[in-house]
């Protein structure tokens, strides 16, 4: 195998949950490759960018990112490798353009890094093949950034083709990962006392393992029947393959959490219509019933896209008024991005910025006023938290999340992270609640042969 131990690589990420669990699969494939990590770009040798494409602004860091390291790169040696959805996205072209930019590497070819670092890295053309099949080998070498909470990616890639979204060009087609490598990667986390297990892929609910006979429903029934995890989550769903069979599988299970993220995008079935989205907000809506009769209280959250092309005031107006309804616990909260070779991109974008402004300010500002009165709800009574950090504004203050994933933050006699802790919420405002631990769960046990 290649020997990169003369390499000190600090890996920076964009995008979403999926590009995270990726950059712990990059670390994996250096490290066994003899990579040590570098606490700070500054401090290493190669600097990995692991890149978002979704909408403009989220490609822009990129390019923003890469001027710091061009200066960096002009005093002292650099190897500069740009990985993600942007570059396969943009491929060669990033090399051509950047030519200081030493590699580019797309989603599936970085167990290729190590052998592309090893032949000088220099001037390497964009590796963005797609593979077949689905590569474990190097899912075996991940390196987790969290021992308490995991991401295991299921599925990857999208056959959905939203017409405004870039992903299925970025991501490829659905590739399903084989239900027992997913279940042996369970049972190694929980062997090793994770708590909290999150399944990933870009529409999970179209899960299938057809050797297995298998589908998602199943996938969640026999994760849960593991003993240790506590918590699993999934996301993202598709609210066009979200069925009845997979809400009696949350409902049955009291491991899988009263939460979901169920993309919405826009409460009007004509805007839905024209995002190839395959519902309607009457669909959704009854989906929304479902769950909240499955399991109450159920914390829902959701992605809004407003000024997609042709949005009038009046179709603007059903995406308040679904909000309002549905009383969301959460919001991701977009202005439309026209993206290069999407289906949407050639309808036009048609809706001034500032009309677009207007209203993502509308749609936070409703939202904002059912978060707090969905936090306040929370106030006098005692919950379970999981522990995962220290609060960022107030290093003596602990944070975690809720079942229902509410930023909690709290006072604790004793570190909390990667323990369940009951917290009594003192106080809440629209984005957090706090509170006062009140008791700390016994730890699971860890057991020794744990070898990650
Ligand atoms: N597979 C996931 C992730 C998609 S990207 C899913 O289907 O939800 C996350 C969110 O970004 C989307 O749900 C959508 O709300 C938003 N988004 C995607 N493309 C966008 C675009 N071109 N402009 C604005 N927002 C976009
Ligand atoms: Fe994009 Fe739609 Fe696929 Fe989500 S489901 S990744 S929004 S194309
Ligand atoms: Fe971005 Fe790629 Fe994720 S485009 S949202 S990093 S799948």
């Amino acid at each position: 195998m290649t020997n990169l131990s003369h390499l000190a690589y600090y890996i920076e990420t964009f995008g979403c949950q999926m590009n995270e669990n990726d950059s712990e699969r990059i670390a994996g494939v250096l490290d066994a490759a003899g990579g040590r990590r570098a606490a700070s770009a500054e401090t290493s040798g190669l600097v990995i960018v692991n890149t978002c494409a979704v909408r403009a602004k989220s490609e822009e860091k990129l390019y923003s990112y890469l001027g710091r390291l061009r200066g960096m790169k002009k005093t002292r040696g650099l190897v500069i490798a740009v990985a993600g959805c942007v570059a396969q996205l943009r491929g060669d072209d990033l090399n051509a353009e950047r030519p200081f930019v030493d590699i580019v590497i797309g989603p599936d070819n970085y167990h290729r890094l190590p052998e592309l670092l090893a032949a000088g890295g220099t001037g390497a053309r964009a590796l963005t093949a797609w593979s077949d099949g689905w590569n474990e080998d190097e899912r075996r070498l991940l390196v987790r950034a969290s021992p308490t909470s995991a991401f295991v990616t299921i599925m990857e890639g999208c056959n959905n083709f939203c017409s405004y979204c870039i992903v299925p060009f970025t991501r490829g087609r659905e590739k399903f990962r084989p239900l027992r490598a997913v279940l042996a990667d369970v049972e190694t986390l929980a062997r090793s006392g994770y708590r909290e297990i999150q399944f990933l892929g870009q529409n999970v609910n179209a899960y299938r393992d057809a050797e297995a006979g298998a589908a998602f429903p199943d996938l969640l029934d026999r994760a849960a029947a593991i003993p240790g995890p506590e918590w699993i989550r999934f996301l993202t769903s598709h609210p066009r393959s979200f069925g009845p069979e997979i809400i009696a599988a949350m409902a049955r299970s009291r491991a899988v959490c009263r939460q979901l993220h169920l993309p919405l995008q826009s409460g009007s079935s004509a805007v839905l219509g024209r995002m190839n989205r395959g519902y309607s907000r009457a669909d959704y809506l009854a989906k929304i019933r479902g769950l909240r009769e499955a399991m109450p209280g159920i914390h829902l959250s959701t992605d809004i896209i407003v000024g997609f092309p042709g949005e009038t005031e009046e179709e603007f107006g059903e995406t308040m008024s679904a909000l309002a309804e549905i009383r969301f616990s959460n919001i991701f909260s977009f202005r439309y991005s026209p993206r290069p070779g999407t289906s949407a991109a050639r309808m036009g974008d048609d809706i001034p910025l500032e009309v677009k402004r207007r209203r993502l300010a509308e749609v936070q500002a409703l939202q904002k006023t059912i978060q707090t009165g969905i936090h306040q709800s929370f106030v006098g009574r005692t919950i379970r938290v999981l522990g995962t950090g220290r609060s960022r504004k107030d290093p003596a203050v602990f944070s975690g999340r809720s079942e229902g994933y509410q930023v909690v933050n709290f006072s604790a006699a004793d570190d909390p992270v990667g323990r369940f802790v009951r917290v009594r919420i003192t106080s809440a405002g629209p984005y957090s609640l706090r509170g006062e631990a009140e008791a700390f769960e016994p730890l699971p046990p860890r057991s020794v042969d744990y070898h990650p």
